[in-house]
């Protein structure tokens, strides 16, 4: 039945009509509980708070599957001017990107020439720049592109998916170039010649990665809500005395609130993904995907006067 119901939300994050409504009616249903805003500047206030409380961010500005280059492009200058934003107030944060909302699906030449304008302000103002990783379709192209741009820019990192078969070949292909890594399980739809079917797999491969990318000397971003795997990170990090500036806890803004203080009291780093923007549709269906409960608020407000 969970997996029905996954299913089903993935399918539907893909539907253009559903998305134009949801820019249209619902921003107000979600800003404040699972994006920070509408634009940047609405985000700062959230951001700074959660700086005040001991937590790092990297922002998203929301929006994915671009078709039109006079989107990725204007999509570019927004990204330039939040790294300009986010050095200018001071902020605690990173960017985490998207690169089919940078025309990753229109042309290599605009994807890379947008990309490195965005290195560029990102290298002068010292903000990480995280490729976020989408479908299996493009995770091939956004890995080579990833390298290429590596070689050139400290400021860039990625995000590998337990999920898929090759990541643990990625993850050796990466080891040289010496990446700050995000790990996560993997949050699209995606069929069993490409990725493992069974939950209890991707949680077994999740560990797995973990201990690897750590052993590798990687920094590593382990990015869940799942206790047994905050758990896991922290036993192993302490058996193999892995310091605690070696590795970080993420988790995505609005859930585990608790939880991401908790850990920061510990003395953990902890990063807050923050998206933003009207384009949180695809976003929002894929966390009812992975925990319908998660957002059970949002369906109550729906019928509240
Ligand atoms: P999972 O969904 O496997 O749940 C395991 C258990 O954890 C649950 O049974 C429950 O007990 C507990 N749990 C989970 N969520 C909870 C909650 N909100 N409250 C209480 N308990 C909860 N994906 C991707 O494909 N590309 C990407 O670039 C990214 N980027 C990214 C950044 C960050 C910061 C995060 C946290 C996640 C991503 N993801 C992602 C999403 C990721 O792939 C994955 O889909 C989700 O994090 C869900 O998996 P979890 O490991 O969190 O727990």
């Amino acid at each position: 039945m969970e997996a029905v119901t996954r299913n089903i939300f993935l399918y539907l994050s893909k539907s253009s009509i559903l998305n134009t409504l949801a820019q249209k009616r619902g921003s107000s249903l979600v800003s404040g509980k699972i994006i920070a805003g509408t634009d940047f500047r609405q985000s700062i206030p959230v951001i700074r708070e959660l700086n005040q409380k001991g937590l790092s961010t990297t922002v998203d500005h929301l929006g994915e599957f671009v078709s039109k280059p006079e989107t990725a492009i204007q999509r570019t200058k927004e990204a330039i001017q939040t790294i300009e934003m986010i050095r200018k107030e001071n902020l605690v944060s990173h960017m985490s990107v998207k690169m089919t909302s940078l025309g990753l699906d229109i042309s290599d030449d605009l994807v890379i020439s947008n990309m490195i304008k965005i290195l560029e302000t990102a290298e002068e103002h010292d903000v990480m720049i995280t490729i976020d990783m989408e479908d299996e379709t493009r995770c091939g192209k956004t890995l080579d592109l990833f390298k290429q741009f590596k070689s050139q820019y400290s400021c860039v990192s990625t995000v590998l998916q337990a999920y898929l078969y090759r990541t643990e070949q990625d993850l050796k292909d990466l080891r040289p170039l010496d990446p700050f890594l995000r790990l996560v399980k993997g949050a699209y739809k995606e069929p069993p010649s490409v990725a493992f079917p069974d939950k209890k797999d991707v949680d077994a491969q999740y560990k797995k990665l973990i201990e690897q990318s750590l052993t590798y000397g990687l920094y590593t971003a382990v990015a869940t809500h799942d206790d047994q795997m905050i758990e896991y990170t922290k036993e192993l990090t302490e058996r193999l005395n892995i310091p605690k500036d070696r590795f970080e806890f993420q988790m995505l803004f609005g859930m585990r609130n608790q939880t991401q203080l908790e850990l920061a009291k510990q003395g953990y780093h902890v990063r807050v993904y923050v998206p933003y923007g009207r384009d949180w549709y695809g976003y929002f269906m894929r966390r009812l995907a992975e925990r319908p409960a998660n957002i059970s608020f949002a369906f109550k407000g729906l019928f509240k006067k």
